[in-house]
């Protein structure tokens, strides 16, 4: 076919938890190509979950060209990339070599259970929060450096001689693909940053008294820039010269791809995990309910826009280990069927707390749970039940951000894999008590990152352009009877506390 050689489409690299995609857009915001690759889930411990860095790389590398080959164009048609990232997962690697010291430790990974009680101390795990918007928990970057420098032999004399790199994976690939040890560029953006308990929220700086408290060698840490100007170009070899002009942490992405622009407005995600953000304006918002405080987005110099986050570390996740380790289903999305051979759970449910739980509650400890069983219950409960996890989940952070805010959202705009399952959205809007609304471009992740790089390069002229290319795809409304309703959040509000029992 014909070359387009015109600078027409904007790419974005989505390098998530369980795959890599590359993904190009035009500019109504709509998919040209896609292509994917997944990559290990490593889980070398209970509650241990790693990443090889060089996979995630070689993956990148793969759906670059694989996207651009389905397009049928060659790099010239690419006006600007715009990267998106998996937050928290941390890599160190060499600066001489771009040879990792160690797998990737994943933001799922709970290894640094005991660290980050050390580190809260007497002053408990709010001790930085005021500074970062974080509580101290295993799930953020900074002391999973502290455990790759006390852990891997000569890392942190290393580290502290200058030979070791820190980042996300954003980071990972904007090095590699600047050129890696050939003058690859170390920075990432704002978002990112603000997942490590090392930058300070105002200033948006590392923070060397966090840094020195978190045992974190500043030399090794990527420089702080907004999440849409113009980072540099691609190195010959792979999209030469073209320009990386955007990055956000996935969550943020989608916020941004989600059109969330204005103070007041909030997506919920629903990936490995699921993530609800909450765009606050310009304003730091504490929370008093177990959210996270986060940066949002920055466009070039202008100031942050800051978030209320829900952070769920399991949804999707755990119907890929009902499909991985139990052997329930073949396929993921066969567990509707599944779940709908039965008329309800049956009495079941299914806290999922693998890794923890996360928002609300932040408690390393929690185990997961299936409680409620009788001889009466299937492998269809089972199944309704994981399902309805998420949308229990959803709510209990949807509740937090609530009394946080102080004004109830009225309709929640949802994007991710699951948004394909019709159940389990009826289900969750019934749950909310509120409309669930999907856009037509699911690909809000992607999306938010190209919009980023689209912008930086005047692809897109202004934010107007996002508002205006987002549609309304379906729409689901609450219509479960209140009791019903309150009848299932009981069952799971106990259900939860088994969990959070299990260790003593
Ligand atoms: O904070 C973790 C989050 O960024 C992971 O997102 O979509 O890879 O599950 P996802």
């Amino acid at each position: 076919g014909l070359l387009v050689t015109e600078a027409t489409y904007i790419l974005a690299i989505d390098q998530g938890t369980t795959s890599t995609r590359a993904i190009l857009f035009d500019r109504a915001g709509s998919v040209v190509a896609v292509d994917q690759r997944e990559h290990e889930q490593i889980f070398p411990r209970p509650g241990w979950v790693e990443h090889d860095g060089l996979e995630i790389w070689e993956n990148t590398r793969m759906v670059v060209g694989g996207v651009l080959g389905k397009a049928n164009v060659n790099r010239g048609a690419v006006a600007a990339v715009g990267i998106t990232n998996q937050r928290e997962t941390t890599l160190v690697w060499e600066k001489e070599t771009g040879r990792p010291i160690a797998n990737a430790v994943v933001w799922q990974d709970t290894r640094t259970g005991r660290l980050v009680e050390e580190l809260a101390g007497d002053a408990g795990p709010r001790r930085y929060a005021a500074q970062t918007g974080l509580p101290l928990a295993t799930y953020f970057a900074g002391p999973k450096i502290r455990w790759l420098l006390d852990h891997v032999d000569g890392a942190r004399e290393r580290a502290e001689a200058g030979e070791l790199l820190f980042g996300t994976m954003d980071t990972w690939i904007l090095w590699n693909l600047t050129g890696g040890p050939d003058g690859g560029l170390h920075l990432t953006d704002v978002t990112n940053a603000s997942r490590t308990l090392l930058m300070d929220l105002r200033s948006l700086q590392w923070d060397p008294a966090l840094c020195a408290a978190l045992g974190v060698p500043m030399g090794m840490l990527p420089q702080i820039r907004s999440s849409s100007e113009v980072y540099g170009q691609c190195h010959p070899g792979i999209l030469d010269g073209v320009p990386i002009a955007g990055i956000l942490g996935d969550q943020q992405a989608a916020t941004f791809g989600q059109g969330c622009l204005e103070r007041g407005s909030a997506k919920n995600t629903y990936g490995t995990g699921n993530f609800m953000l909450l765009n606050t304006g310009t304003d730091i918002v504490a929370s008093d309910n177990g959210l996270l405080t986060t940066v949002c987005y920055q466009l070039g110099d202008q100031p942050a826009v800051y978030a209320l986050e829900g952070s769920i570390a399991v949804t999707g996740s755990l119907i890929q280990w009902l499909r991985d380790n139990l052997g329930l289903i073949p396929s993921a999305p066969e567990v509707e069927g599944l779940a709908l051979s039965v008329a309800d759970n049956g009495g079941t449910y299914f806290v999922p707390a693998f890794s923890g739980l996360f928002a609300p509650y932040w408690r390393p400890d929690a185990r997961g749970a299936i409680v409620g069983l009788t001889r009466f219950v299937t492998k269809g409960h089972i199944a309704r039940a994981a399902l309805e996890s998420t949308a229990y989940q959803t709510h209990d952070v949807l509740q937090a951000m609530n009394a946080d805010s102080g004004v109830p959202l009225r309709e929640l705009k949802v994007d991710g894999g699951m948004t394909a399952n019709d159940t389990l959205m009826q289900f969750q809007a019934d749950i909310l008590g509120v409309d669930v609304i999907r856009p037509k471009v699911a690909e809000t992740t992607a999306l938010g990152a190209a919009y980023a790089a689209g912008l930086a390069v005047g692809y897109w002229g202004s934010t107007g352009d996002i508002l205006a290319n987002w549609q309304e795809d379906r729409r689901w409304s609450a219509g479960m009877e209140p009791a019903e309703r309150d009848r299932l959040l009981r069952g799971w509000a106990k259900a939860v506390h088994r969990a959070l029992d299990w260790v003593d």
